[in-house]
Parts: structure tokens; sequence; C-alpha cells
């Protein structure tokens, strides 16, 4: 796959469909290899992790995925930088690119950081999560777990519920599954909505917001709830937790109305009893643990399409 070689993943837009396919046939792939034959394709290479805000899946798992491709990985660490003796952001990717990194894996708080720090040097750079803005990895791995298991998007029913407005995953993901020919219905509070997105609007008409839950829900192929994202809120978006549980909330009751082998994900770390039951989160409709263990195989993918010739 040659489309992403030297190149940066910034978000899913710049991938038309062929484009995911071959990851996910590559994903395919490495996923059936064993391990001493993965371990050669990025010998010599060296790959650092570069994330201002917390994470535990998509760090971890791009570290492994690295390392499972042969290369050396660094995780640069926020707290013991000089990030916090002032230097800027230029200053710090800069003095990085000195040190000839041939990948960058970047988390930032602040939408669009990515884009600015691929502007600024001459290494490939993968949003590993931006704000509000988005996060192409998590949606290559959702695709990958949904056409596990239904073979296809393609006219599939999957509905985005919960705090759209702060999730830079429903962003993503929206475009995504609407390019691959699903139908996407988003349900929200009002007051943590994305009404009238213009890009959505324009790009696809299969995205369709709508304001009572269970026109969401009903005949569902898959249901996605959100992480309520308090860290990012303004205070008053929503009344009380309860009350965001008790009418967005997903639990077996309101499930009734979906299909009956209805498939339920999240992109984690989840609120368990908030967004979704914990009876849920563990019962054999969840993909949540298969999202985490494909994860590993989308990210090498990705890593391998971006520094590596050698083709499968
Ligand atoms: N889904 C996701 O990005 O999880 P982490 O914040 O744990 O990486």
């Amino acid at each position: 796959m040659k489309s992403l070689l030297n190149k940066s993943l910034l978000d899913i837009d710049q991938l038309n469909p062929n484009d995911i396919k071959n990851i996910i046939d590559e994903a395919t792939s490495l996923s059936e290899k064993r391990n001493p034959m993965t371990k050669k394709y990025l010998g010599g290479k060296s790959v650092l992790t570069l994330f201002f805000e917390n994470s535990t899946r998509t760090r971890t798992s791009f570290e492994l995925a690295a390392k499972k491709l042969g290369s050396d990985v660094i995780n640069f660490s926020l707290e013991s930088s000089s990030v916090k003796k002032g230097e800027s952001l230029l200053n710090t990717i800069k003095t990085l690119e000195a040190m000839k990194f041939d990948l960058l894996i970047v988390r930032h708080a602040d939408s669009g950081a990515p884009y600015f720090i691929s502007k600024n040097i001459n290494i490939p750079v993968i949003n590993a999560g931006d704000g509000l803005h988005a996060h192409p990895t998590q949606t290559l791995l959702d695709i990958y777990t949904i056409q596990k298991k239904l073979g296809t998007l393609k006219n599939k029913k999957i509905s985005i519920i919960g705090d759209v407005l702060h999730s830079r995953v429903a962003r993503s993901n929206i475009l995504g599954f609407a390019k691959l020919g699903a139908t996407v219905y988003i349900n929200s509070p009002r007051t943590l909505s994305l009404w009238k997105n213009k890009l959505f609007e324009s790009n696809n008409s299969k995205v369709i917001f709508v304001d009572n839950i269970y026109n969401a829900l009903d005949d569902a192929d898959v249901i996605m709830p959100l992480r309520i994202q308090l860290e990012r809120q303004k205070q008053g978006n929503i009344p009380s937790l309860r009350e965001y549980s008790k009418y967005w909330g997903i639990n077996s009751q309101k499930l009734k109305i979906a299909k009956k082998d209805v498939l339920i994900m999240h992109p984690g770390p989840v609120n368990e009893g908030i967004e979704i039951t914990t009876e849920l989160v563990n019962s054999d409709k969840s993909l949540i643990n298969e999202q985490v263990k494909n994860g590993l195989y989308i990210r090498m993918a990705i890593i391998k399409s971006i520094l590596s010739e050698i083709c499968k």
C-alpha cells in the first residue's frame, strides 16, 4: 500500500474507501503473522510517541505496534520534559526533529495541534487524537471491528449516542462510517450535539440527527454510546449525570428496540453505569475488548504503510 508512504495521517477525510480497505487488509494479514516475521519490517527505524494528553489504549497499542514491527520506540514524557519549563510546542518539535525520528505519533488537547506539527517538521505525523477534532486510528479500528462481525458497513444502521459535541471519535467515525455506506444516526442532548454541521450535510446525506433516542436505537445494527467528557465541558451542559444516564445511558431495556443481535461498541474509557450499564459492557453483544485488540493490528498496519516499502 503506497498511498500513505512517508505521509502523515491526520484525519479520516484524507482516505478514500480503497485506502481504508488496504489498511484493513494489511491489518488482517499482520494479525495472522507471528511476531518474528513482522519484526523485519521496521528494523533501524525509530518512532516517538508524543502524548500531551492522557491515554491508555492509543499510546500503549501504538508502542506495542511499533515494537512488533521491529522499530525502536521512545515515549516522550510530558511531565519530565522542558515543556514544563516553558518550552513552546514549536521549539519542542524542532528539538525532537533534530534527533531524526522517522515517525511522530501525537495526541494533544488542542484541536489542530498535529496539523501544526506536521506543517513545521519533515517527519510524518499520525494524529492519535486532537482535542474535539479527530481520532482517525480509532475510526479505522472501529471500521475493522464492524467489518469482522458484519462483513460490511454498507446499509448498516450505526447509532452514535451521547456527548457528540466533545467527541473527536464521533466526528471521525461519522465521516468514516458514512464514507463506507453506513447510515449513521446521531442522538445527543441538544446542548452536546453537532446540529447542522456543514461538513456532514455536504459530505453525505446518510448522517441523520434525531431528537428522540428511540429513533436512533430502532432496528440499529450497531450502537455506540460515547463517554461523557466532563474534562472538556463547561458547567451546565447537562443538569446532572443521573439525568444524562436516565435519558442517554444504554441499558438492556432500551436495547429491546434495536436488532436482536445488535452490537455494542464504545471507544473507551467507559464510565460504567453512566453511558452504559456494566451488564452490557460484559455482555456477549459488547465488542469493547475486540476494539482494543483490533486497534493493535490497525496501528501496526498504519505504521507499516507509512514507514515500510515492503509489501505483504
Ligand atoms: N479510545 C481512546 O482514545 O482511548 P485512550 O484515551 O485510552 O487512548
